[in-house]
């Protein structure tokens, strides 16, 4: 099995204190006794609605080699007898450990951020670098507090390559993390209105993303998206942190990472990128605009980090929508396939015009149509239902005659749409389900799109199970 910590490593890193006979070998680091494997030092994380500590004696089942608790835990934990290293803080100790992997690590390492496509870029440079080197990067979006400093310490001594994604709710969020990673390049993909109800306006968003410049490290560079309104301003900001590169990338002419053809298709996009002098071509193996533009990032990182951008341009090929995020299913309704479209992870105002323009790019076959699904976007605040209103500007731009609405947030959008838009309120996704279900015809295409909290998951899972269905843009490992 695989070696990442040694438990003097461990023990050294955290400056805890050994109880018991610890093991040699330390094969990975957990904060759920759910997908604990084997050898996996488990670290009791207090959460705000859990405590690690009520699972120890789970991780130890699980297989947990060691366990890392806090001191004054340690009674609560009764006759449990696994091997432990006790700190004061277990959440500083995973944090220690994290800038212990940092300081122990040669791999070039490139930070997300920004208010949508932090994943699919992450992914996406996963995918890309893996092509040139061993890389490691964050699980799912591990991107807050405890996520960062976790992919910190998950990450092995001997990899090429490292990404992280960066995320915030608040102001004064990104700088610690930021700091502990130590970024050579560090890419903003665009700034939008995401998690607005902790801030006044989109130049307050793009102030708290800035945090991310001030850990790059020296010689580094910042990415930033050219074509996103708040480039100038970021630009600034990353010329005051001292970040000695900055660099654009984007349809804009002055982009060092240009756009110079673009073609969208319906399960993928051919692009042509000017690098420099350089003229490359890719296929994109997913299809979107949004996509197209978070490569551009992908691409400008990997020159930056010094990977060979051929082969990383061939690798673009593979690329495939994640769940949630663009995924693809054709459902077999028994007079012809219909198109689902899964949107269902995240909604805000950016990604909704996104998704909406890859509906609308999506052909329908035969007497089909282009269904929307849409629910709540989570966190706007007090501009909520100004900027739910103004989705049916996008709806009726696009050309969707067919609209399913769901969630309190959306009743400010089903007030104002047009009569010409078709359109159906209910409460949430359980009351939509039978009736989208029962409205769907062959060669439609439905998207669903939704926050993630408003459980528009169940809706897709909902269509998967009525028909049988095959996912279509998942390209073989
Ligand atoms: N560059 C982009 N601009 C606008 N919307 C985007 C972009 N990239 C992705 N999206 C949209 O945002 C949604 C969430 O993408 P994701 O990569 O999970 O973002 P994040 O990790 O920042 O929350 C996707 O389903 C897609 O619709
Ligand atoms: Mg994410």
């Amino acid at each position: 099995m695989n070696l990442l910590w040694t438990s003097e490593a461990l023990v050294e890193a955290m400056e805890g204190r050994p109880i018991g006979s610890l093991p040699q070998r330390i094969t990975g680091i957990s904060i759920d006794s759910r997908s604990l494997e084997p050898g996996n030092a488990f670290f009791a994380i207090k959460g705000e609605v859990m405590d690690g500590h009520d699972f120890a004696t789970a991780a130890v089942k699980a297989g947990a080699a060691v366990l890392v608790v806090a001191e004054g835990k340690l009674p609560s934990l009764g006759r449990l007898t696994a091997p432990m290293i006790v700190v004061q803080d277990v959440l500083a100790a995973l944090e220690k450990l994290g800038v212990a992997a940092r300081a122990r690590s040669k791999a070039k390492v490139i930070a997300v951020t920004g208010s949508a496509g932090k994943t699919t870029t992450k992914e996406a440079l996963l995918h890309v670098l893996s092509a040139v080197g061993k890389v490691h990067a964050s699980a799912q979006s591990f991107n807050n507090h405890w996520g960062v400093p976790l992919t910190l310490a998950r990450m092995p001594q001997d990899c090429d390559y490292a990404v992280f994604e960066i995320g915030m709710n608040h102001p004064g969020e990104i700088r610690p993390l930021v700091k502990m990673v130590r970024p050579h390049v560090a890419i903003v993909t665009m700034i939008a209105a995401a998690h607005l109800g902790f801030f006044k306006n989109l130049d307050e968003i793009a102030m708290a993303k800035a945090e991310i410049f001030e850990g790059i490290e020296p010689g580094g560079a910042a990415l930033l998206n050219r074509d996103d309104p708040r480039w100038k301003l970021l630009g600034k900001m990353a010329k005051d942190a001292g970040v000695e590169h900055v660099f654009g990338f984007g349809e804009n002419v002055r982009s060092a990472f240009r756009l110079v053809g673009c073609e969208l298709h319906a399960d993928h996009s051919d692009i042509a990128v000017k690098v420099g002098k350089r003229d490359l071509t890719a296929r994109v193996g997913a299809p979107g605009r949004h996509i197209v533009q978070n490569v551009l990032a992908v691409l400008g990182a990997a020159q930056l980090v010094g990977a060979d951008l051929d082969r990383v341009a061939a690798a673009l090929a593979d690329l495939s929508a994640e769940r949630g995020r663009g995924r693809r299913h054709v459902l077999h309704h028994p007079n012809g396939p219909i198109t689902l479209i899964d949107e269902s992870y995240n909604a805000n105002p950016a990604s909704m015009a996104a998704a909406m323009a890859l509906l609308n790019a999506t052909p329908v076959s035969g007497e089909g149509r282009r269904i929307a699904v849409l629910g709540d976007m989570l966190e706007l605040g007090s501009h909520s239902a100004k900027l739910h209103a103004a989705l049916a500007e996008l709806i009726v731009g696009t050309g969707t005659r067919n609209v399913f609405l769901g969630g309190p947030e959306m009743q400010a959008l089903a007030k104002v749409l047009p009569p010409e838009v078709q359109t159906e309120y209910r409460a949430g996704a359980d009351e939509l389900k039978p009736i989208v279900i029962s409205a769907l015809r062959p060669g439609d295409v439905v998207m669903v799109k939704s926050s993630k909290g408003i459980g528009f998951s169940k809706l897709v899972e909902a269509l998967l199970g009525k028909f049988p269905a095959e996912a279509t843009n998942i390209k073989p490992a």
